[in-house]
């Protein structure tokens, strides 16, 4: 199948690319590179010894964005384009909102354009708000904390809306709850710009001492230890997730919807002797107020991924700890790519091709 990844340099999108290129799919990338590498694509290519059509594209240039989907024809779309700080959402709201849910217009009418309506969506767990009951099943009530959480819950009602006007649409929409970890090679991996808001990322780079000691949000949680309690879940079966559904719509129309976590919940201070144990570094942190909007415990009900996809996550703890350990030793300061962004598009052609 030919895949139109949007957002396909970045974190979750790049292990993605890697999974459908070794599973034998025809992969375009479109991509406006703003909180994302190049490079992460050009090591895909390397480790898969496979090409990728790459296309720099803002989804907010609606003639640019409808050009390419009718040149690019897709058979399917994984839609992963998108900001994701929710601090950042709550002081630029707007900005949010424009890139999240006008960029996801403007790809759908470009889908419409080009006769492709088969889209795998990045929700996000976050959808569920401050739910008290859990593990979360997809029935849990739907409601946002904040305007990040917001533009994905509209952004499922939009596609909700869509499958229902036109049974043609088949739709995927994927809750994730907190990915981690990386490939295996340690050649890709998350490389967050400035500090980083997620815990996982934070800890790695306190471990290979680019940040002095852990700010542990909260120590008087009704947890087993009084800190946060969250689903991690290893980047690459968060990926064959997205295949796993990406099956189960070639054969099926609708709107459909599933929770992709481990159903294992880790606290923060479990987190920070994982990585103590694995990279044996010390990882000093210092528990300190709450942050605003966070939860106690959030951890999935994946029942339904497993019954209906057939997927379940297979990594644990342990694991996501080990592969992001190696990505972050063998890459202390990210992809170090931000020179790249001054390319042209022939320069970066050019550059992509290099191995
Ligand atoms: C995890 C735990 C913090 C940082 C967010 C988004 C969610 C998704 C994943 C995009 C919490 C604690 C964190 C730190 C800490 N993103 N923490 N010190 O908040 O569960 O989810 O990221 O889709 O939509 O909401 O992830 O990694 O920020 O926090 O103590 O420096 O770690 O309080 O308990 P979160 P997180």
């Amino acid at each position: 199948m030919h895949v139109l990844v949007t957002g396909g340099a970045g974190y979750i999108g790049s292990h993605t690319v890697l999974q459908l290129l070794n599973e034998g799919h025809r992969v375009s990338v479109l991509d406006n590179f703003s909180n994302s590498s190049p490079e992460s694509i050009r090591r895909v290519m390397g480790l898969s010894n496979l090409s990728v059509d790459v296309y720099r594209v803002d989804l907010l240039d609606e003639k640019l964005v409808n050009n390419t989907l009718t040149s690019v024809k897709p058979d399917a779309v994984i839609h992963f384009a998108g900001l994701k700080a929710v601090g950042e959402s709550v002081t630029e709201p707007l900005k949010y909102y424009r890139n999240n849910v006008t960029g996801t217009l403007n790809l759908l009418d470009g889908m419409e354009v080009a006769g492709c309506r088969t889209l795998v969506f990045s929700s996000s767990a976050t959808v569920y708000g401050e739910s008290i009951a859990l593990p979360l099943v997809e029935e849990t009530p739907r409601s946002a904390t904040n305007p990040y959480g917001r533009t994905k819950l509209h952004i499922e009602e939009m596609l909700e809306e869509l499958g229902a006007s036109d049974s043609r649409w088949s739709i995927a929409n994927l809750r994730y709850f907190n990915p981690v970890g990386a490939h295996e090679s340690g050649q890709i991996g998350e490389d967050p710009q400035g500090v980083p808001n997620n815990l996982m990322p934070y800890v790695a780079q306190v471990a290979i001492g680019r940040r002095d000691k852990v700010s542990v949000y909260g120590g008087d949680y009704q947890t087993p230890d009084g800190t946060g309690v969250r689903d991690y879940i290893h980047v690459e079966d968060l990926a064959a997730g997205h295949l796993a559904a990406l099956d189960y719509l070639q054969t099926t129309t609708g709107v459909h919807v599933w929770n992709l976590g481990t159903g294992a919940g880790s606290s923060v201070l479990e987190v920070i002797e994982a990585f103590k144990r694995v990279s044996g570094q010390p990882v000093p942190f210092e528990i300190v107020a709450r942050r605003t909007g966070d939860v106690a415990e959030s951890y999935a009900n994946a029942e339904k991924a497993r019954l209906e996809l057939g997927w379940k996550a297979e990594r644990g703890l342990e694991q996501m700890v080990q592969d992001m350990w190696r990505w972050q030793k063998d890459n202390p300061m990210g992809f170090e790519a931000d020179h790249l962004l001054e390319l042209s598009d022939e320069e970066l052609a050019a550059y992509l091709q290099q191995r």
